[in-house]
C-alpha cells in the first residue's frame, strides 16, 4: 500500500446509494457511507468487591464512515467507559460492539485514542519524531515507509513547515494537529476523543473546535467524540447521541451535520439546543414536576 492511502475515506461498497432527495452534499455523503462501528445493547459495569456500578445499559448505536459521532450527556453517564470499550479496554457485560463486522475484543490500532490536551505529545522530540515513534514501536510501519508515511500525514495536517520543531514551539491548535497526524498516521478506522477541550479556556475550545473541523473538512476522518457541551456537540458533530443521566441510556440520536461554527446564534442551532436540553433534562424537571405536587 503506498503511503497517500493513509486516511483516505473509504468508498462505499456494499451500501446501496439511498436516494438524497434535496439533501445537502454532507447528508448525501452521510447516507451513502458504510457502517463503521456497531455497538448493540451495550451494557458496561464496574465491578469492586463493595460496589456494581452500572455505566452504561443496553446502548445501540452505529457509527458510519466520516461521522463526527458526539456522545453527550451529563456527568457520571457513562460517555468515558462506553469510549474505552469502543477502544476495547473494558468487556461489556451485555452487548456487543462491532468494528466492519469484527467483534472488539482489545485494544488495536484500528481505533487510535487521542487524548486530552493532547499532553502525549513527548517534547523532547519533534513533530516528525513524534509521529513516527508509534509506527516504530507497534512495528506496525518501518524503516522508509514509516517516514514517507509521516510525512504524507504532516503535510495533510498542514505542518510540512514544523516537522522539525519541537511541540514546546506549537500553538494548541498545531498541538492538535500533530496529535492527531500521530493517530492518522497509524490508519485507525475510527479517531476516539474524550472531551479534548475540556479544560480550555472558552475562546481557544472554540478556536480547537474550529481546527477540528477544518481538519475533517481536510481528511474526512472518521471521529467519536465525547463532551459533556451542548454546545461543543452540535458545533462538533455530525450526529449526536444523546444519553440520560447515570446509567447512560439512549435517550436520542440527533442530526447535527448541518450545524457548525458558524451557525452558533442561529435560529436552528437555538433550536437544536433547546430540543437536546429538553432531553437531558425531562428526567429532573419529572423530579421537580412531582415535588411540587401538592401532598394529598
Ligand atoms: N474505575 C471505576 N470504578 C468504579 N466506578 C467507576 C470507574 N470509572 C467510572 N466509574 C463510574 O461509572 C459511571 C460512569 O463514569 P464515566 O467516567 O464513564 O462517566 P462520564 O459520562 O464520562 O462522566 P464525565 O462527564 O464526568 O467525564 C460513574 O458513576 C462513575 O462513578
Ligand atoms: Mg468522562
Amino acid at each position: 500500500m503506498t503511503s497517500s492511502a493513509i486516511a483516505q475515506p473509504r468508498q462505499a461498497q456494499d451500501s446501496p446509494r439511498v436516494g438524497a432527495g434535496g439533501a445537502t452534499a454532507q447528508q448525501d455523503a452521510a447516507a451513502v457511507m458504510p457502517k463503521l462501528l456497531e455497538v448493540e445493547g451495550l451494557t458496561l459495569q464496574y465491578k469492586t468487591p463493595q460496589h456494581l456500578v452500572t455505566a452504561t445499559y443496553r446502548i445501540d448505536c452505529a457509527v458510519h464512515e466520516q461521522d463526527r459521532y458526539v456522545v453527550l450527556g451529563p456527568s457520571g453517564c457513562g460517555k468515558s467507559t462506553m469510549l474505552k470499550a469502543v477502544g476495547g479496554f473494558m468487556t461489556p457485560e451485555e452487548g456487543h460492539i462491532r468494528l466492519r463486522g469484527r467483534e472488539v475484543v482489545g485494544p488495536g490500532p484500528d481505533r487510535m485514542m487521542v487524548f486530552q490536551e493532547f499532553e502525549q505529545l513527548m517534547p523532547w522530540k519533534t513533530v516528525l519524531e513524534n509521529v513516527l515513534f508509534p509506527m516504530r514501536i507497534s512495528g506496525r510501519f518501518k524503516g522508509k515507509d514509516a517516514m514517507e508515511r509521516a510525512l504524507s500525514v504532516i503535510d495533510k495536517v498542514k505542518l510540512t513547515k514544523f516537522r522539525d520543531a519541537f511541540p514546546h514551539m506549537l500553538s494548541g491548535g498545531m498541538k492538535m494537529r500533530v496529535a492527531i497526524a500521530r493517530a492518522m498516521a497509524m490508519e485507525p478506522d475510527i479517531l476516539l476523543m474524550d472531551e479534548p477541550f475540556a479544560a480550555l479556556d472558552a475562546l481557544t475550545r472554540r478556536k480547537m473546535q474550529d481546527e477540528l473541523l477544518q481538519l475533517w473538512e481536510q481528511v474526512r476522518f472518521t471521529l467519536m467524540f465525547v463532551t459533556h457541551s451542548i454546545e461543543e456537540a452540535i458545533i462538533v458533530g455530525s450526529r449526536i447521541l444523546v444519553l440520560s443521566p447515570h446509567p447512560g441510556r439512549v435517550r436520542a440520536e440527533l442530526d447535527a451535520s448541518q450545524l457548525d461554527f458558524n451557525a452558533v446564534g442561529t435560529p436552528a442551532f437555538g433550536a437544536l439546543s433547546e430540543k437536546i436540553h429538553g432531553l437531558l433534562f425531562e428526567h429532573e424537571l419529572g423530579h421537580a414536576a412531582r415535588h411540587e405536587e401538592p401532598e394529598a
